[in-house]
């Protein structure tokens, strides 16, 4: 019998259409198994899940299981998941009386207790898992974490002050202990490594290694160029707009947007909004980043003086508290927040909660109006705001609507499986530590990417490719080159 939670299992149907569709769109994807079905490299590969259950991620996960691997599921965001997809990858090739697909556990909608319990799930398989697929690093947080508290005997106590979602977590941590004082011990030991999808999850890593409790290898598959660069940026440019929409169906033309951050998300987020005919403005901390942000037209601002003004506010960080309390008194009736940075906690809307006098209206799911008193020493000439909130600061293109589209998709999960087939069958290459996918395969997955959309690509002549000392079959660029 498969295990499995999800919210409905009779969504398969109209899941699998989708995710037919989405094949059509995600070539990288599809060659791959063409490439691989019949040597079945991933055949004893057994893979932890954490990320967005979306229809994407299903032909991701169906990929991987062409490929030979036994894979189990979570989401990596409560909002994130779409049931329909969901419920198709529990079907599989089987049907909703006798499914026979991969273990899903995700819904949306999840609680935090939820969410903790769905991504211990991912790491029950019989002879525990070998490989992470995360995304945000949560699921490699819970093994490694884990671990260090089991061997200290417990897991220490958040303070009272401390965010719920560390609450939540450490009680997960108590209860795997007490079921097990070794299990995520002997989890964490029997990995070959993980493969990280996003920024945060990256940043997660590299600290991690610093401190030396990474103690498997790593691949940062966020930093493969055909990632970050095309998904972080061309994604968001369509699924920000795509998520304010459905959420407020407000106009964005002419009004005032401010991104805060101009990485590779927040240059995408503002390229949507420009393209909306809003009127950018950007916030920075770093100055190669508000000097691009500059020379590409936008202004750039500091976020007390200008968002009194605003009409949208975007969060585009990976940062924490980048829009305090007393900024959000400080917005105007009707202004739109929302964040598409990997955590919650950008918009510290937390803290607002806490505070006296405010009060929240749900409009629709993930769609909430706040209204809060404005404090005197604002200087402003109102006693209270009210704001519109989406996904409760969480990513608002996944919670609003349904993330990035599957073409892009496609190139972001087409790095996933290499990274995983890296970690499974060449893992002496990798020792502990966090690595990047070589520039061949990231040149590879573009490659495969191209006739799809009728690009033409020149090929070198073996006079150029000696004259600019490459070979003609590539890598075309030094690791250092920055694209
Ligand atoms: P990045 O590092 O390229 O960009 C973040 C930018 O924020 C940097 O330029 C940094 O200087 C700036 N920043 C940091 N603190 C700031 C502050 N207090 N005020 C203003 N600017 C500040 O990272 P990237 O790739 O753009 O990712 C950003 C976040 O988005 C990460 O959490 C990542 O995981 C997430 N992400 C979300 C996606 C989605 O679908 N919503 C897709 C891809 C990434």
């Amino acid at each position: 019998m498969l295990e499995y939670r999800i919210a409905d299992i009779s969504l398969a149907e109209a899941g699998r259409h989708q995710i037919r569709l989405a094949e059509r769109e995600m070539p990288g994807l599809m060659a791959l198994r063409e490439e691989y079905a019949d040597q079945q490299p991933l055949k004893g590969a057994r893979i932890a899940g954490s990320l967005h259950m979306t229809v994407q991620t299903a032909v991701l996960i169906e990929t991987l299981v062409d490929l030979g691997a036994d894979v189990r599921w979570a989401s990596c965001n409560i909002f994130s998941t779409q049931d329909e997809a969901a419920a198709a990858v529990v079907v599989g090739t089987g049907t909703v009386e006798e499914p026979a697909g991969v273990p899903v556990f995700a819904w949306k909608g999840e609680t935090l207790e939820e969410y903790w319990w769905c991504t211990d799930q991912i790491f029950r398989f019989p002879e525990g898992a070998n490989l992470i697929l995360d995304d945000g690093g949560d699921a490699t947080m819970l093994v490694v974490d884990g671990a260090v508290a089991e061997a200290a005997g417990g897991v220490p106590e958040p303070g009272e002050d401390a965010p719920e979602e560390a609450k939540v977590f450490a009680a997960r941590l108590r209860e795997s202990l007490a079921e097990d004082p070794q299990r995520l011990t002997r989890i964490r030991d029997g990995l070959l490594g993980v493969s990280e999808e996003t920024t945060t999850g990256v940043n997660r890593l590299y600290r991690l290694a610093e401190v030396g409790q990474l103690p498997f290898p790593a691949i940062n598959v966020n930093d493969a160029v055909t990632k970050s660069k095309f998904d972080n940026r061309y994604g968001i440019r369509h699924s920000l707009p795509d998520g304010l929409n459905r959420a407020t169906d407000v106009l964005i033309g002419g009004k005032v947007a401010i991104v805060v951050g101009y990485g590779d998300v927040g240059k995408g987020a503002a390229e949507a909004l420009r393209g909306q005919g809003a009127r950018v403005q950007i916030v920075e901390i770093d100055p190669i980043c508000a000097l691009q942000a500059a020379m590409d037209g936008y202004e750039v601002v500091h976020l007390d003086e200008a968002i009194g003004a605003a009409d949208f506010v975007i969060t585009t960080t990976g940062n924490t508290r980048v829009v305090s309390t007393e900024q959000l008194a400080r917005l105007k009736p009707g202004a739109i927040v929302g964040n598409v940075g990997h955590f919650d906690d950008e918009i510290d809307l937390a803290g607002l909660a806490k505070q006296p006098g405010v009060e929240v209206v749900e409009i629709k799911p993930q769609v909430h109006e706040w209204t809060v008193p404005v404090p005197a020493d604002l200087g402003l000439d109102r006693e209270t705001t009210s704001f519109i909130a989406l996904s409760e600061g969480r990513l608002l293109n996944l919670g609003n609507a349904t993330g990035h589209p599957s073409f892009v998709m496609s190139a972001s999960f087409t790095n996933q499986v290499m990274a995983q087939l890296e970690l499974f069958a060449r893992h002496d290459a990798y020792p502990p530590g966090v690595h990047r996918l070589a520039k061949e395969l990231d040149e590879k997955v573009a490659r495969l990417h191209l006739p799809a959309l009728g690009a033409k690509l020149t090929e070198l002549t073996k006079e150029q490719a000696e004259y600019i000392g490459v070979d003609v079959a590539g890598p075309y660029k030094a690791d250092h080159y920055r694209y």
